[in-house]
């Protein structure tokens, strides 16, 4: 029998186990998994790691921030630069402006998302509730397949609890799934007016003005509300030991509460915002120390954290973003940093440095995301009848990261400098090369719209 492709002798990893074999492709679908196939086209993968292509599942692209500045990536350069990365998948947010109708976002970001070369969702963010029609505009969306949605509890986007109450009824009904970006904004806000008033601007005081404290209020806040509404949740962008706590705790008690974390938050520390360019690791919630980074860890390896997105929010530094209002006042400084072609690279360090097996490099990156935001089957996996969507890694393969050989539009990369071993090579959607002998092979508009599951469908 002869398939369309077969990527031959690899070491596969999937979500539960390694083992060598052949995959067979037919029709962008994986037709055969074993051994002696043959093929119109073969990929040789001795000596390489085939896993399933990543799932970037947060990252901002062609949407504007909660203060409106619009990212300097795109769907075009931001699904190249995800494709480089390792990821075959991505779900980015298509937000809602405030006072915008609801029925008014999915085509705004259709326009946007025409350019990208890989397969992509949206998580809609809701900013406002008010708006007319909001209920029966949110079941439009799910309808659509766009089931998962964001809100946030702090920048003045933020919703109220009664608001918060609102959209997770509204979830639960229709079988949606609700993100929070958790953290307590009045105790930001008096934070923020203390160093204000204080004159303490400089990028460590962003910080300080956003302690572990607010986050887990917020999480702890979250996780009982989706209870009382008996909504599923999921927190987005975890960097607290405590609020890592209320989410075990959830769990624990059988409640349907997923969190990630970032890259961000496990390589890198406070310590960065005191740098020369300080401002280039202003981020939200902000980054940490050592001790909250040994318990993240923890958190992914036992489960209690479902994944490590890149939460890429691309603003340069330069006038068109982290310096437009000069950079001198951490609250005028856009609050992102890039990550979507590092996230699958530095989640393989941990495996090369014994913290993560392969099978839970696997799950962090792509397999939950799969299960948790409606692609269960399809994506984030290699078993016959999935989508053919592939990364075969050069595990040995030694590199430095130089933020000029990245194809993100930006100007700087945090990680600037780390050294590596592993690095994605080939990059497969629905069994044609994405990315292939370090040059990209699919065109901007092959990437599909992925109509997604309806939570825990
Ligand atoms: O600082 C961050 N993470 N900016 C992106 C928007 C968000 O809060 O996710
Ligand atoms: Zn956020
Ligand atoms: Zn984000």
């Amino acid at each position: 029998m002869s398939f369309d492709l077969v990527v031959k002798g690899g070491r596969v990893a999937t979500a539960t186990n390694v083992f060598t074999a052949d995959i067979a492709v037919r029709d962008g679908k994986i037709a055969a998994i074993g051994e002696g196939f043959n093929g119109a086209e073969i990929i040789d993968a001795t000596d390489k790691l085939v896993v399933p292509g990543g799932i970037e599942s947060h990252c901002h692209l062609a949407q504007e921030s909660s203060t409106g500045m619009m990212t300097a990536d795109g769907y075009e350069s931001g699904s190249i630069s995800a494709a480089f990365g390792g990821n075959t998948t991505i779900i980015p947010f298509a937000a809602q402006l405030k006072g915008q109708p609801i029925s008014e976002v999915l085509p705004t970001y259709d326009a946007r998302a025409a350019p990208s070369v890989l397969d992509f969702g949206y998580h809609l963010i809701v900013s406002d509730t008010s708006v007319s029609d909001f209920r029966e505009d949110m079941l439009a969306v799910f309808e659509r397949g766009v089931t998962s949605f964001k809100v946030f509890l702090t920048y003045d986007i933020r919703l109220s609890d009664d608001q918060f109450l609102d959209v997770l009824e509204i979830a639960r009904e229709a079988g949606a799934l609700t993100m929070v970006h958790a953290e307590n904004n009045a105790m930001i806000d008096r934070l923020r007016a203390e160093f204000g008033a204080e004159g303490k601007l400089t990028p460590p005081y962003h910080a300080l003005s956003r302690p572990e404290e607010a986050e887990a209020e917020a999480i702890a806040r979250a996780i009982r509300l989706a209870r009382f509404a008996g909504a599923a949740l999921f927190v987005v962008h975890v960097s607290s030991v405590d609020g890592l706590a209320e989410i075990a705790g959830a769990r624990a008690a059988g409640l349907p509460v997923h969190a990630e974390t970032c890259p961000q938050y496990l390589f890198m520390t406070a310590d960065a915002l005191a740098r020369p360019e300080g401002g280039k690791y202003i981020c939200s919630p902000p980054l940490r120390g050592a001790e909250t980074q040994t318990a993240l860890w923890q958190g992914l390896r036992t489960g209690i954290l479902d994944m490590s997105s890149s939460d890429h929010a691309p603003y340069r530094y330069d006038e068109t973003g982290k310096l437009a209002n000069g950079g001198d006042d951490f609250r005028k400084i856009a609050n992102g940093m890039p990550g979507i072609e590092l996230r699958l690279p530095l989640m393989f360090q941990a495996v090369q440095d014994g913290r993560l097996s392969l099978q839970q490099f696997v799950q962090l990156t792509s397999a939950n995301a799969a299960r948790i935001f409606g692609l269960e089957g399809r994506k984030g996996t290699i078993a016959p009848g999935a989508d053919a969507d592939l990364a075969i890694w050069d595990p040995e393969a030694r590199w430095t990261v130089r933020h000029a050989e990245m194809h993100d539009a930006m100007d700087y990369s945090p990680f600037e400098g780390m050294e590596m071993v592993g690095r994605p090579e080939t990059m497969i959607q629905r069994g044609r090369p994405v990315v292939h002998g370090g040059a990209l092979r699919a065109a901007p508009g092959d990437g599909q719209f992925l109509h997604r599951a309806r939570y825990g469908a």
